[in-house]
């Protein structure tokens, strides 16, 4: 075995380990960290409450709160105007996969002069200035990945951003932060959760470390999920939820995404379909194709999400595996592209866009079966069909 494991240096875990910022700063010598967030978790106070914790240990620090829901170059450029209006030596971000996304892009950015879409895949972004990940959905396992996807205000393209520059030093991972996540952001994080970790397990890509963290994720999520979505007060199911996705962004993050991520980014960019969502309409069909280049895989999946039994041959447990995804997706109420908004004449105007971006972007290359240009032009009106 070979592998190449990368990971944050720091993970705290567990209910209220978001109030420990000043002594994780400490830990790690900075001193003047750049908070960088969303106008709901300053509503909520959040911000507030973590600037007064700062204030009481003398720390010096700004904060940036123009994030946007998939973000924008424009974002990023309005973000680090305001870090090279201070001093910082790091960037904290308190929020979901937009603002942490955010952050990583404003870090590895600080110390660079050329425009962010020179540096996205297969380029990198290898260093930046140090950074902290308080995550409040249970989803992207941002907080753990050294990935960031940008969109492009020019061009309207999800760009795939990867480098050790974009992995944070530390994550802060307290499911108290996700008690208060509506229904629709539970379940679409939730499954973007739940893709990772299955993506990161049947990736040409896997190894045995990211094998372990992958099945323990996708077992947690399709035991969890439901629960948290029908039941939001429910401790138990956002803490498993919540490590969950953490383990889900480790996974993807050494092991990379594949056909469904890359196949999504472009849908979230052409449509603003939010990213677990347009995840969760690509997660059956796309699985049901893939699932002839590693049968064995897929079969353990099933049998690890208990939606196969321990006799069921991998062609039984492949079919129960498509028929309990759809299920989920159906009880999540995930809507079809139609169901969303999108017209069918948009939706085939932008296949060969979305087919171009999604094999630039290099996932469907890690996918178990390899897709040529028109199989994902036949996949996108497969989507369409159901
Ligand atoms: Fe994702």
């Amino acid at each position: 075995m070979s592998a190449n494991i990368n990971l944050p240096r720091i993970l705290r875990i567990g209910a209220g380990v978001s109030r420990l910022l000043p002594e994780v700063l400490d830990e790690l010598g900075l001193k003047d960290p750049l908070l960088i967030s969303d106008d709901f978790i300053v509503s909520l106070g959040w911000l507030d409450n973590l600037e007064a914790q700062l204030n009481e240990k003398g720390f010096t620090h700004n904060r940036f709160t123009g994030v946007v829901p998939d973000p924008t170059t424009d974002a990023i450029a309005a973000g680090l105007t305001v870090l090279k209006q201070g001093q910082h030596d790091c960037v904290v971000a308190l929020g979901g996969g937009s603002s942490i996304d955010t952050a990583k892009a404003i870090a590895a950015m600080a110390n660079r002069d050329q425009a962010i879409r020179c540096y996205k895949v297969p380029q990198t972004l290898d260093d930046g200035l140090p950074i902290i990940a308080i995550p409040t959905t249970a989803g992207t396992g941002s907080e753990a990945t050294r990935a960031a996807v940008i969109t492009d205000t020019e061009t309207q393209e999800k760009m795939l951003c990867m480098g050790l520059g974009l992995m944070p030093v530390a994550a802060l991972v307290d499911f108290e932060l996700t008690m208060t996540m509506p229904l629709r952001l539970t379940a679409d994080t939730g499954i973007d959760s739940l893709c990772h970790a299955l993506e990161a397990y049947v990736s040409r890509h896997a190894n045995p470390f990211t094998d372990t963290i992958a099945l323990a994720s996708m077992a947690a999520i399709a035991k969890h999920l439901r629960t948290a979505c029908q039941e939001p007060d429910n401790r138990e199911a956002r803490e498993a939820m919540m490590l969950a996705a953490t383990q889900g962004g480790i996974a993807f993050s050494n092991a990379s995404v594949t056909l469904i991520h890359g196949m999504s980014r472009p849908i979230g960019a052409l449509f603003h379909v939010p990213h677990g969502m347009s995840n969760a309409m690509l997660l059956p069909d796309i699985t049901a194709w893939s699932i002839s280049g590693a049968p064995a895989r897929y079969a353990c999946c099933a049998r690890t999400m208990q939606f196969a039994n321990s006799s069921d041959s991998d062609e039984v447990a492949n079919q129960k595996l498509i028929i309990a995804l759809r299920q989920l997706c159906s009880d999540l109420q995930v809507p079809t592209p139609a169901s969303f908004g999108i017209s069918k004449a948009q939706w085939q105007q932008a296949i060969p866009t979305m087919a171009q971006q999604a094999l630039g972007s290099g996932s469907p290359a890690n996918n178990p079966l390899i897709p040529n240009a028109e199989q994902i032009t036949a996949l996108y009106d497969t989507v369409w069909g159901n």
